[in-house]
């Protein structure tokens, strides 16, 4: 690993990157570097511009995977990765396959936006130019968390949109909506597989996830009950039962 990100760790032994969504940094994985450390060296990045992550010229899926590849460096991780972070992955196993010796996919999906999405990252790229980040707080506690979500499930996720620079968060937002395709990458990953998708996640639901499962050929899926697009900080006990079986049988 290089240290030209910012990050926390955890553990030791064959490493684990795990990688944040959208607006959010590494302290999603909190939990996880926690529970998982007798498994794996754990490591979760802030991705350009987020955290203390110094911003790259222009956020694309393809410029952040290279980063995380020069993060990286030469020996094979465990990636884990949730949303954004799942298309940034898909750029990184089409690009660098090599240094991938498996893939957790949280809550992410493999296909780009619609014209519509489009044009709502936009509006909401706006918004946050007028108005701040901390202007997506009350829309995002409603649409990324399930209803039974805890305080402090919204809590942590309130302070993690609250630190993301207004430009990061709008590069972001810019090259999400600018992200390829990348279904055709599906049927070429050739590494274990865990699809993992909370049962109310509304952002990519489950049947986006049964479908992206069923075109990797060594994949598991499972649904978490009682969370919507944040697992790892609605149910994170769940999460990390489900990612230490996955570590421990391969
Ligand atoms: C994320 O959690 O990273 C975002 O919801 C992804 C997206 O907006 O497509």
């Amino acid at each position: 690993m290089t240290d030209s990100l910012s990050f926390v760790e955890s553990g030791s032994g064959t490493p684990a990157l795990f990688i944040h969504g959208f607006p959010l940094d590494h302290r999603m994985w909190l939990d996880q570097l926690e529970e998982l450390a007798e498994v794996r060296h754990c490591i979760a990045p802030d991705l350009p511009g987020f955290g203390s992550s110094a911003p790259l010229d222009e956020f694309t899926m393809d410029n952040v995977a290279d980063a995380l590849a020069a993060f990286i460096g030469s020996v094979p991780v465990d990636v884990v990765s949730l949303s954004m972070g799942g298309y940034v992955t898909f750029a990184l196993w089409e690009r660098h396959p090599e240094l991938v010796r498996s893939l957790a996919l949280l809550d992410t999906k493999a296909t780009a936006d619609t014209p519509a999405a489009r044009e709502g990252r936009v509006t909401t790229a706006a918004t946050i130019a007028r108005e701040g980040v901390a202007a997506l707080v009350p829309g995002m506690l409603t649409s990324l968390l399930a209803q039974e979500a805890t305080v402090r499930a919204k809590q942590r996720l309130t302070r993690m949109i609250e630190a993301t620079p207004n430009e990061t968060a709008i590069a972001a937002t810019m090259g999400m909506a600018n992200r390829p395709d990348r279904t055709h990458v599906l049927s070429t990953i050739s590494v274990p597989t865990m699809v993992l998708v909370g049962a109310s996640d509304t952002v990519t639901p489950p049947a986006g996830a049964v479908s992206m499962a069923a075109r990797i050929s060594d994949a598991t899926l499972s649904v978490v009950p009682g969370a919507g697009h944040l697992p790892p900080i609605e149910t994170p006990d769940l999460v990390s039962e489900s990612l230490h079986g996955f570590f421990t049988n391969h």
